[in-house]
């Protein structure tokens, strides 16, 4: 294991800078270009690939819903950004031929913002919030009513002479998407009648998803590419569509436009996106317990504070994709690196983690 000889430069070596930071929300938390979005968005549940579990569920509530003519249960995704919980929500929409009404919570603040929407929604629409987990306690409140009973409590007068109204609402579908399934609340939770989790996806798939944006974006890729394209887009469709496009723009400039084996490989590499298709916070994390504990296990708050980011985030955000391919394990006395992710760095498993596995 490396040594370091003082304290302040283990700390300085994994916290990320803010550009790495905002490299990385670009590449996870936000939608780079609208309107290429728009383009490459499944708008069928024939064109949403992967996810089968999930799918065949909402097929049958879809076709219920339209057969009884009732509008579809509430439904709760939860996940890491960028596995499709946005572009479903407007799939089930289209499926339904009905109107999709998109926010989120940190846009309801007051609740008057919630009241205004519910109100101004149509039986059958479907009410899309996002980052569910964020919404404070009295717009919550103001959705439990309305989403068991589709009524609006509203109090008028003061004091001796309050009145509470029951306001009927229209017969909509609240969904709900979130990356903090965890950080729901019971009642909250227990609103929804459908809840699921989206998970990431196989290189197939990926596979799939980088040749149908290809295709929309009318890019030349041959199955080579596309596979390697997609067996370094950490799982995740909008990693993979935002590499298409880079991997695109690389094979215009260097070469004939066409993506082929070579130009993708050459591409990714200009790119810095190595075999595992990691990005710099899965590797400081990853290093961080292998040069500074040993490999682990260590608490998720020693790792979060280390890193400077929060704890919550590392769970939900980051860590999912490295337990599920096996680089890190969790113990009930913290995270600790697997021989795949010492293997993985370049590291040799130092003598603890060998006499562990
Ligand atoms: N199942 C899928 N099939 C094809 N493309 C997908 C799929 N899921 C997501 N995408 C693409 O990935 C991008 C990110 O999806 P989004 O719904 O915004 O993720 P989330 O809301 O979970 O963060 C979208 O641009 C969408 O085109
Ligand atoms: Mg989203």
């Amino acid at each position: 294991m490396a040594i370091f000889s003082d304290d302040d430069d283990k700390q300085k070596s994994f916290k990320l800078s803010s550009k790495e930071k905002s490299e990385n929300l670009d590449t996870k938390e936000i939608a780079f270009d609208k309107s290429f979005e728009n383009n490459i968005r499944p708008r069928k549940l024939d064109e949403y690939i992967g996810q089968s579990a999930l799918k065949s569920t909402l097929k049958i509530s879809i076709e219920a819903s339209k057969k009884r003519n009732k509008q579809i249960d509430h439904m709760l995704f939860y996940g890491p950004p960028g596995l499709g919980k946005t572009t479903l929500a407007s799939v089930i929409a289209n499926e339904l031929d009905t109107k999709i009404r998109i926010t989120s919570a940190p846009a309801l603040e007051r609740p008057r913002d919630i009241i205004g929407i519910l109100m101004s929604l149509k039986n059958g629409e479907i009410l899309f919030i996002d980052e569910i987990h964020r919404l404070n306690k009295v717009t919550e409140e103001i959705l439990y009513p309305a989403m068991e009973d589709f009524f609006l409590d509203m109090t008028t007068g003061k004091a001796q002479t309050v009145k509470t109204l029951r306001v009927p609402l229209p017969k909509f579908t609240l969904i709900g998407a979130t990356t903090k399934a965890g950080a729901l609340s019971g009642p909250l939770r227990d609103r929804f009648g459908i809840i699921h989790k989206l998970e990431f996806y196989t290189k197939e798939e990926l596979t799939d998803v980088v040749s149908r944006t290809a295709k929309i974006l009318e890019i030349e890729i041959d199955k080579e590419g596309a596979q390697i394209i997609a067996s370094r887009s950490r799982g995740t469709p909008r990693i993979a569509n935002r590499l298409v496009k880079r991997v695109s723009d690389y094979a215009i400039v260097k070469s004939n436009g066409k993506i082929t084996k070579e130009i993708a490989a050459d591409a990714l590499k200009a790119l810095h996106i190595d075999e595992s298709g990691l990005d710099s916070t899965d590797r400081a994390l990853m290093s961080l317990i292998i040069e500074k504990y040993d490999g682990g296990p260590v608490g998720i708050e020693t790792i979060a504070a280390a890193l400077g980011e929060d704890a919550k985030t590392i769970e939900d955000v980051y860590e999912p994709y490295l337990l599920q391919e096996g680089y890190i394990q969790r113990t009930p006395r913290g995270r600790k690196i697997s021989p795949e992710g010492y293997r993985l760095l370049g590291y040799k498993t130092s003598s603890a983690q060998q006499s562990l596995f």
